[in-house]
């Protein structure tokens, strides 16, 4: 993949901006409980791509919105994904021991301290979010954690992680698979965009379309790239454990389609994802690079 300098450094950009913040709302490690402290930044600092704060500031720019106010969207979103790792790793989901490169966090500590850093880890990214005074609009802040709550909760990502469970050893149709993955990977993928999108004073109603629909395709393809790695790439570049889904007996897209097949649905659902964004010409370069990240990394 050849993406430009320029996306490079603005990604390296917001990566540091998102650290840096996320530091700053998560309690330190010598505060008490010490323990869960020390284990919620265990598992959310130093390590992911951000790929969710990333959408965020791209489709917070291409709407407007100011940095600082992306910046909150953008660790809420980061926050519920670290959670939902922690848990997806658990002996009681998909058992990893791998994570970002280092043990996973029930590795690290504990299954109870894990499940109690899922948990902590929810609350605050709503905690950020209800922020006093965070949007002058008090009914457009409360729209914004409505968003996050729905995209996290049993009709998102938790309902999806529990199709995903409830599919080992299934052989699902294209359309349940993705079912699964529109809910459990899509929805938060999905919600980090338009929390980017609607962290703006003033809505576009045309942007946001425009962007609801890139988040959506681009949310599906984040999975269907996460299958095809799961298969094509190794632990060491990957920082989890590779082979996991045929081990697992999950169905993927690479089970269903093959991976020619679903390397050619990555492609088209860029595509797709970009198509709405054409008319809005130089304006939209981060977002189709990001699309672009996202769709091609490790092929
Ligand atoms: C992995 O997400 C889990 C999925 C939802 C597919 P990422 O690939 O974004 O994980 P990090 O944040 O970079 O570690
Ligand atoms: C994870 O899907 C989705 C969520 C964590 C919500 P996977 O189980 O495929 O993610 P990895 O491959 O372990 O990162
Ligand atoms: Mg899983
Ligand atoms: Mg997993
Ligand atoms: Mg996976």
């Amino acid at each position: 993949m050849d993406l430009s300098n320029d996306f490079q450094s603005w990604a390296a950009g917001i990566q540091q901006r998102t650290e840096l913040a996320l530091d700053k709302a998560l309690p330190e490690a010598n505060i008490a409980p010490n323990k869960l402290h020390e284990a919620m930044r265990y598992a959310t600092l130093s390590g992911g791509k951000r790929v969710r704060a990333l959408l965020a500031h791209a489709a917070g720019e291409f709407c407007r919105a100011e940095a600082h106010k992306i910046d909150q969207a953008a660790i809420a979103v980061e926050m519920i994904h670290a959670y939902s790792l922690v848990h997806d790793d658990m002996p009681c989901m998909d058992d990893d021991d791998l994570r970002r490169g280092k043990p996973s966090c029930h590795k690290q500590f504990d299954d109870a301290t894990a499940l109690l850093v899922g948990d902590a880890l929810q609350s605050l990214a709503f905690q950020v979010l209800s922020a006093p005074h965070l949007h002058a609009d008090a009914e457009h802040q409360i729209n914004i954690i409505h968003l996050l709550a729905v995209a996290s909760g049993s009709r998102g990502m938790a309902g999806g992680q529990a199709i995903d469970l409830a599919s080992v050893g299934e052989s699902l149709s294209q359309t349940e698979l993705e079912f699964m993955h529109i809910h459990k990977t899509g929805a938060l993928i999905r919600a980090a965009a338009l929390l980017g999108a609607y962290s703006a004073t003033a809505l576009d109603e045309k942007r946001i379309s425009a962007i609801d629909h890139y988040a959506q395709a681009i949310g599906l393809a984040f999975q269907v790239v996460d299958d095809i790695l799961d298969k094509e790439a190794d632990t060491a570049t990957l920082g989890k454990t590779a082979g996991k889904d045929a081990d697992s007996n999950k169905p993927t897209y690479v089970t269903i389609l093959g991976l020619a097949r679903a390397k050619v649905l990555a492609q088209e659902l860029f595509d797709n994802a970009i198509e709405p964004l054409k008319s809005y010409g130089a304006e939209a370069t981060r977002l189709v690079q990001l699309a672009q990240f996202i769709t091609q990394r490790g092929f």
